[in-house]
């Protein structure tokens, strides 16, 4: 457990920020839908969440041939929205048009060793994976850091992402932290916090000082814990104050950074129709927008279990695909007797798959109603996304405010 900088992660969940992005490379499948968005709908409501199109993440791998990303980033967009991302509730933007991202990622440059960069797991992993694209690019190697200034940006507490992307939160922790190390010493920073701790009137500034010299001192963490809630449960006094006082609390500079946790996403129960995991490059895809006739044709033409020659040959749900199917959107009940009709024969497997037809058509029939009302009105589109990125801007500004005086660019 990490007891620096990780004021933010600590606060209650509605006060906390979560950021995430996407890349625009191609339209959305129902592997995305229960993996990651059915995620993002679920954070909306309980975190301030900004969520965005990564189109320069897109350009690190998709530098020679862009138009895949041009074509995507409406696509996608209307996929969320069609998927129950709700602009009223997070805020949803371009990346590329938060030009705060890129000025925070070539500040940090500065001081990210290369070898944080080149230690990264998915560096080495994508390049010997994507072998058909030449990416020993300056930009490749910076994707971590990219993703760290898009958190960052925002002093996010909660990154939701997959297992692949942890290793890219713990950069921007430790980049995060280094960077606090390196700028969060403002001169007369000890005046100023002890100024913000008589803030709080006298009786929690003795209580501030008391923990901090337990914490200090003799190591005390629970000391630590007790002043944190202190802090996070005063009413009046500025946020930068308050990070005065969690910098000086454990004896650090101001935090002007804060260190961000990941949140893992759970993995999707929704593989791909041949078995494997759903993935475009394996064209085993049901995409979010699917005309209802292609997708009972490709679940009808599903394979089953290979021993199911006839029908009349009994089956066994575990070695087949299509039960997979069948976990994500039939009830238990019917579940069983699918289970006993295809292990006696009594069933076919159309009969089988006509559960997951059905089930597929009516989780997409909504999101292809308000998906066709988004594709309609794209003026309508570009003005939720025109007023995502002004609230994001707005916030990504504060936050270059301060680094640029941390690090002594205001001139
Ligand atoms: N790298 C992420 C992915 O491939 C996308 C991404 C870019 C992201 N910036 C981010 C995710 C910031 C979370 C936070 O999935
Ligand atoms: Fe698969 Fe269902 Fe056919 Fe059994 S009956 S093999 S579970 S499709």
């Amino acid at each position: 457990m990490n007891t620096t900088t990780d004021s933010h992660s600590m606060l209650p969940a509605q006060f906390q920020r979560v950021v995430s992005g996407m890349r625009p490379t191609g339209n959305l499948h129902l592997g995305h839908y229960h993996g990651v968005l059915e995620n993002w709908v679920r954070l909306q409501h309980e975190y301030e969440c900004f969520f965005f199109v990564a189109d320069w993440h897109a350009l690190t791998t998709h530098y020679e041939d862009p138009s895949v990303i041009e074509s995507s980033v409406w696509e996608m967009v209307i996929d969320w929205l069609a998927a129950g991302v709700n602009p009223s509730s997070a805020r949803i933007f371009i990346q590329s048009q938060v030009p705060e991202h890129a000025e925070l990622h070539t500040l940090l440059s500065m001081m990210t060793p290369l070898s944080w960069l080149e230690r990264v797991p998915t560096y080495k992993d994508q390049q010997e994976k994507l072998k058909e694209r030449d990416l020993s690019t300056y930009g490749f190697l910076g994707y971590p850091l990219l993703q760290s200034a898009d958190i960052l940006a925002y002093r996010a507490g909660q990154v939701p992402v997959g297992e692949d992307q942890v290793a890219h939160v713990e950069l921007t922790r430790e980049v995060a932290r280094r960077f606090n190390h390196l700028y969060g010493k403002e001169p007369g920073f000890e005046e100023k916090a002890e100024g913000a701790a008589k803030k709080m009137g006298k009786k929690n500034a003795k209580l501030y000082h008391r923990l901090r010299r337990s914490f200090q001192e003799e190591g005390d963490h629970e000391a630590l814990a007790t002043a944190r809630a202190l802090l996070e449960s005063q009413q009046n006094i500025t946020m930068g104050d308050r990070e005065r006082l969690f910098g000086y609390l454990e004896g650090g500079g101001k935090v002007i950074l804060p260190e961000p946790q990941p949140l893992l996403t759970p993995a999707s129960k929704m593989p791909g129709l041949d078995g494997q995991k759903m993935s475009k490059s394996y064209n085993n895809t049901i995409s979010l927008r699917e005309d209802p006739v292609e997708v009972e044709r490709k679940i009808r033409t599903m394979p089953t279990d290979p021993a199911r020659v006839r029908r009349t040959d009994p089956g066994d749900p575990a070695k087949c695909p299509v039960w997979e199917f069948q976990k994500v959107y039939t009830d238990d009940g019917t579940r069983s007797e699918l289970a006993e009709g295809c292990r006696s024969a009594g069933i076919g497997c159309l009969d089988c798959k006509q559960h997951v037809i059905d089930g597929v058509l009516r989780e997409l029939a909504p999101m292809r109603e308000r998906a066709q009302k988004f594709a309609e009105d794209p003026i309508l589109v570009r003005s939720i996304i025109e007023e995502g990125g002004e609230l994001a801007r707005e916030e990504a500004k504060r936050t270059m405010v301060e680094v640029r005086q941390a690090m002594g660019l205001v001139y």
